[in-house]
């Protein structure tokens, strides 16, 4: 995402992170990226790059300790990380409610709050372009150390026991380094009074501390939050974009997120004796066994079409 607000907002004091290198394994697979330059979107059209993604995503999800269940998504940044788990979150505690927000949209659903302590500004545009509004957004009181108080927390909670509630948590936030107590926070915000929150931590910095053996008490309780945001191009240096989102629960990960309002079309070939189906399907089969070009199947009002974008 271009301008991060670390690079234009005012600032009174600056914050250390390491930005903007690369190592040149990982510039090298940046090229091939680029000269390969698959459509990764789908299995059927770039089966090399899918494969890629599932080993990656495995051995992140090891490296980092976190539920080895949970789904994970490669994405242009920690911003888009941000926006792509709190767009599973939305759904869940939307859906929670007996909402769907893929369908009803947020008009007239129950309000969503989101209680955050440090918080990086992505984190509120990823609010907003989620349509969620940063009225939404509930600051809790900090301790001295710069972490998230629970005692506070719970009175946050306790205000409005009903709301879907967000509570977003860092690993390491910009300024301080502040990592908040993941495993009391999780307890609490997973189960306060019959009521349950969805805990998102913001590990941009942060979540890499797990791959540690000296830093590794610094995320303790990490896997039982819901999701994850954190991206390779700070710590890692890799180059810019790379973006790694997890959710812990796949299902509310894949709802979220496939429900297309563009970029779509759908093709149905007429059969002269009016099986326009079958003709469809025959057709599609035989362009597929070709190995020249791959079209997905799909049903669409009952009827057989191709469709241009595949699951
Ligand atoms: C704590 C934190 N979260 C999120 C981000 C956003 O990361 P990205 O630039 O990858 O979108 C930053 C960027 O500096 C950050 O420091």
């Amino acid at each position: 995402m271009p301008g991060t607000d670390c690079c234009t907002a005012p600032v009174a004091a600056s914050s250390a992170g390491s930005s903007g290198g690369t190592i040149p394994a990982a510039i090298a697979a940046d090229w091939l990226t680029s000269v390969w330059d698959q459509n990764a979107g789908a299995y059927a059209c770039a089966p090399s790059a899918s494969i890629i993604e599932e080993v990656v995503g495995g051995w992140l999800k090891e490296i980092l300790g976190l539920p080895q269940q949970a789904s994970y998504a490669f994405v242009t940044g920690c911003q888009m990380a941000h926006v792509t788990a709190l767009a599973a979150a939305r759904h869940k505690i939307l859906a929670d409610k007996g909402w769907s927000v893929e369908e009803q949209g947020l008009a007239g659903g129950p309000p969503i709050r989101v209680l955050v302590g440090e918080h990086h500004e992505t984190l509120r545009r990823a609010v907003r372009h989620l349509g969620i509004g940063t009225d939404a957004i509930v600051q809790v009181a900090l301790t001295d150390d710069g972490t998230i108080d629970v005692a506070a927390l719970r009175v946050e909670l306790e205000r409005d026991l009903e709301a879907p509630t967000i509570v977003s948590l860092a690993a390491g936030d910009l300024n301080r380094g502040a990592f908040d107590p993941f495993d009391e926070v999780c307890c609490l915000a997973h189960d306060y009074k019959g009521h349950r929150a969805w805990v998102h931590i913001d590990g941009a910095f942060g979540l890499w501390s797990a791959a540690s053996t000296r830093f590794r008490h610094l995320v303790k309780g990490i896997e039982k939050a819901d999701s994850w945001a954190t991206d390779g191009h700070k710590w890692l240096n890799v180059p810019y974009d790379s973006g790694i989102a997890f959710v812990a629960d796949a299902d509310s990960h894949r709802a979220s997120m496939t429900k297309p309002i563009i970029n779509q079309g759908l093709v149905r070939f007429l059969d002269p004796n009016g099986d326009h189906d079958a003709r469809t399907v025959e057709i599609i089969e035989a362009i597929n066994k070709t190995g020249e070009a791959w079209f997905g199947a799909t049903m669409w009002q009952g009827h057989a079409r191709h469709a241009n974008l595949a699951e």
